[in-house]
Order: C-alpha cells, then structure tokens, then sequence
C-alpha cells in the first residue's frame, strides 16, 4: 500500500483502523466521505462503533455527530447506529438500521439539500468539526488527497477539520485519477459565479488539497463500495420510463426540447435505471447528465455512444458495474467528471444548463405538491437528498413513482400531501404508469382533473369525492380544501392498514 502514499514522511502515519479511532472522542462532530454508498471510509465507522460500545458497557457516553455527503452503507451508518454511537446526523440517510432508530427517537437526524450542506460548515453553521474521515485512492508528492468513487463533502469537511483521517482503499481502481474536478466557491463576501456553462466543463483540479499537518492517521482498507444490484424492471417500471420517453417525445414536438443535446438529472433507483435503458433505443443522440449519480443506465449509454458526458458527486452502481468501472476507470474519465457536491448540485449551474429533473416520491397530492421523504407525514424514509435543489431550479422538474404502493393499500396520489418538501410552486411533471400529469401552466384546480388521471383507478372515485367536497365546505376556491378530510387517506392506512375507503 505504501505506493499508494507518495509523501514519505506520511508513512509513519499509517496504523490500524483501532488506533486511528483513538482521535475520535465522545461529543466530536465528524465529517466522513462518501455519498449513496461511495466512497465512504469502510473501517474507521467499524472500529468507532467498537469503542462506543465498549464506553457504554462501562457506563460511560460515547456518541458523536457524523456529517456526510449523502447515504453510506451498513458498515458505516449502519454498525454506527447499531451501536447507538450517532447523537446527531446529517444531510442524507438510507440505513433501514439508522432509519429505525431516527423514527424511534434515539437518534436525531436533520435532512439537508444536500448542495447546501457543505457550505453550512464552511458558513460554521455546526461549529467546529473535529476530525475528517476521508476515503481515498491515494496520497500525492504533496500530501493532496486523490478522492475514491465519491467527492461528497470532503472537500468542505477537510477544510473544517483539526484532524484528518485517511483511509487508503486498495480496492479502488488508481485510474479514477482524472475523473475528479475539485474547485470551490470561494467565501463570503467574495463568491463569484461557478464558471461551468455545460455539464461537460472541467474547472478545478484531480485532487483535494489539505494541510498535512492535519493528517493524523492512514488506514489501509481493500472493500468494496456499497453498491446495491438494481432489479430488473417490473411491468409498471417499464410503464413509467415509456411514459417518461413519450413526455420528453412531446417536448420534442412542443419544440421545447431537441433529439440534440438532452440534459437530465436522474434521482436513483430501479424506475430511473429503466428510463436510462428506454432512452438506449431512443432517438435521443449526445446526451448529457448534470446530476448527482452515475448509474449503471448512464455507462450503458455512454457504451453505446448516446450519452457524451455525465457529470455527478459519486457513483451508484451494480457490483458488477462497479468492477467493470474498476477495469476501465481509463475510458470511463473521459466522459465522467466528479465534484464536490456543492458543485454537482449548484442551484446557479443547474438553472444554466437547463435540466431536466426526475426524482422519485412517496406522494404527490392533487395540486401537485410532492412529499419526497415522510411516510405518512410522521415516518422519515431518506430524505431529501438532492431532489430539491434540482427541482427548483431545472428546466423541467419531474417526478415519477407508480401510482400505487405496497400492493395497493397505498395511493401515491393523495388530497393533500402529509409531508411536503416541493411545493406546487416547483412541480412541473408529474409521472406514473397511468400517464403524465403536465402541470405547467396550469392553476391549482385545473391540475386536478391531470392529477386523478394518473391515480390509480382504485383510487380516483375517493379522490374526485375529495376535490368536489373541497369545492363545496369552504368559500375559497383557489385550492380548495376540505381540512376536516383532507388526511382521511392517511388516517384510513394508519387505522386500517390501507387507503381504500
Ligand atoms: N407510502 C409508503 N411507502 C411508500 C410509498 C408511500 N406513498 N411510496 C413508496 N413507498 C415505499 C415502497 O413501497 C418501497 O418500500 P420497500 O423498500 O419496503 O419496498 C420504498 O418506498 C421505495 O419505493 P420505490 O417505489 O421502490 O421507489 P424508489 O426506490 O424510487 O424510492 C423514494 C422512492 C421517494 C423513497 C426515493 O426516491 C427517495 O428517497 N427520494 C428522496 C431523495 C431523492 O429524491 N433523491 C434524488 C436525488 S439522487
């Protein structure tokens, strides 16, 4: 491994992933690598977790605040929280373990756009932050850090950190040197506009730079990155990415859109991974992403020759699309740039480039407003990642998700949404296997009608029932509401175990 750590005199600092958990004390606020799964440091969550617990087995507190790009993985947030060792975490999770303890009280979480959670620790907006765990390929001449298969929020956490922690990961291929662009808004009050006006533009450099005076430990891992496998796509998945296909078909023909050029952000998931393989037998040529995640759709289009850039903070891939980056990292940074999350998911390049958004949801209600991360209202899923900072600010902001869920005890389409994190105001397209509701341009009651249309047929008698009471208990008729009803669809599941009246 000591190749792999080209400044001699930070040898010495290589030890175990016990010894290096030594710099982590009870109450510190820690700022780890990784997003979706990768890139996030594979031992030290391991070895904290092992001293939390033995602190608590001799009565004494340990836990602390962990800060991140976005999701890890079991061996990070997971063994954390099993240990009850996180007090406080943010801006992302997707840890069923994490996620139990969040809903039950014993840990607090707080969900961040995550374009903004970086800059709110340079604003010092947590305090300090006490050490840095970052994974990494490997360590330049001058101490620079080459991140691994995520930039997250590493770059910000390094900066904010007394003491950082490396973790060397062999099992990263040496060829994703190239792949990053690290460059940084500068501060207040002298932030400039981030020079990038297509997704494709380098602007930085391939490594994070960092005092190494800071770095206090280096550990050697070799694991594998999270990376789930995705599902093959069911009938309704495939419903939903032909709906996608003939939405962004229409825009062609509305002359909003061209075969030429198109620029998607894609939320993760198996509904996504089925438009990117639609868009392969498409007529869509050169086509871009600015957007947070490589997925295993976008290297089957860049294979192809369909997709010409794809600029993201991590990688969510297969294992075996994970391997074959591994092997080809050569080819693959030719078209794959990734940057600090602050970057990827900039609201100023986003409304530059002229995006289009799709993101997933729990729910979206019959005026449009979508809940991305509370199962009825109260229960947090993940959170809101990234949805919102490109649903705000894209060309178009879609959503997509099949109308029903949990075998349809569950509606996705609701009277009015019991959590909500984009509001009518941001909404533009709303997708699910029964069609697409185009929302644009339309006033709150008018979106109704498009709204019920793409509700599943169980479900649209409840619903036209709800608009037309709405219309008549209540004098005001811009979005009406019947609040007395306005959550029975939720009440009925929390009662009943299902929405069907
Ligand atoms: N009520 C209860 N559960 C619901 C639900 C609803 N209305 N809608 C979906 N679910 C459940 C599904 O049943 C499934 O549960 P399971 O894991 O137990 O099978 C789970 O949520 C995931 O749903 P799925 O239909 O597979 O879609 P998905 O993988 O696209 O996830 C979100 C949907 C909303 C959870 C996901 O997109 C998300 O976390 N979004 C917020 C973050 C985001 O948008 N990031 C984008 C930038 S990367």
């Amino acid at each position: 491994m000591s190749e792999r750590i080209a400044k001699a005199d930070l040898k010495s600092k290589v030890m175990t992933a016990a010894e290096a958990a030594e710099f982590v004390n009870n109450g510190d606020k820690v700022g780890v690598s990784g997003f979706t799964g990768s890139g996030y440091p594979k031992a030290l969550p391991t070895a904290i977790a092992e001293k939390a617990k033995a602190a608590h087995a001799r009565g004494e507190e340990f836990a602390i605040d962990v800060f991140s790009g976005a999701s890890t993985a079991p061996d990070c947030d997971g063994v954390l929280a099993e240990a009850d060792a996180i007090r406080y975490r943010m801006p992302y999770q997707s840890d069923p373990t994490m996620r139990n303890k969040i809903n039950a009280g014993e840990m607090k979480y707080q969900d961040i756009h995550l374009s903004q959670s970086g800059l709110y620790v340079e604003q010092g907006f947590f305090g300090k932050v006490n050490v840095a765990i970052v994974e990494a390929i490997r360590i330049d001449e001058n101490g620079n850090i080459v991140p691994s298969s995520s930039v997250g929020n590493s770059v910000e956490y390094i900066n904010a950190a007394d003491k950082v922690i490396v973790e060397i990961n062999n099992w990263q291929s040496l060829d994703l040197e190239g792949m990053h662009d690290i460059w940084s808004v500068p501060a207040l009050p002298n932030r400039v506009a981030v020079p990038i006006n297509k997704p494709g533009d380098r602007i930085g450099v391939g490594y994070i730079e960092v005092d190494p005076a800071k770095i206090v430990a280096i550990v050697e891992t070799d694991e594998a990155d999270r990376n789930a496998p995705f599902k093959e796509p069911d009938e309704v998945s495939k419903q939903i990415a032909a709906n996608f296909l003939q939405f962004l078909e229409d825009e062609v023909a509305a002359g909003r859109l061209s075969y030429d050029g198109y620029i998607m952000q894609s939320g993760v998931g198996n509904v996504p991974n089925a438009v990117m393989a639609g868009l392969l037998d498409s007529k869509f040529e050169n086509i871009q992403a600015y957007t947070e995640v490589i997925q295993d759709g976008m290297v089957d289009l860049i294979d192809a020759g369909k997709m010409t850039v794809a600029s993201a903070t991590a990688f969510s891939l297969s294992p075996e699309y994970a391997e074959k980056m591994n092997d080809e990292a050569k080819r693959y940074r030719e078209h794959i740039i990734l940057r600090p999350q602050q970057i990827s998911n900039h609201p100023e390049v986003i409304r530059r480039v002229g995006l289009i958004a799709t993101n997933g949801m729990i729910e979206a209600d019959i005026y449009g407003n979508i809940n991305s991360t509370h199962v009825n209202g109260t229960r947090v899923m993940n959170g809101i990642g990234g949805s919102g900072d490109f649903t705000r600010n894209a060309f178009v902001s879609s959503f997509i998700s099949g109308s029903e869920a949990k075998g349809g005890a569950i509606s996705t389409i609701v009277p009015f949404a019991s959590h909500i994190d984009h509001t009518e105001h941001d909404a533009m397209v709303i997708i699910t296997e029964r069609g697409y509701a185009d929302l644009r341009g339309l006033a709150p009651r008018d979106r109704v009608a498009k709204m019920i249309e793409i509700a599943h047929p169980n479900y649209q008698p409840a619903l036209q029932e709800y608009f037309e009471r709405a219309q008549s208990v209540q004098p005001h008729l811009s979005t009406p509401h019947d609040l007395k009803t306005a959550f029975d669809f939720h009440v009925r599941m929390l009662e009943n175990g299902s929405m069907m009246p």
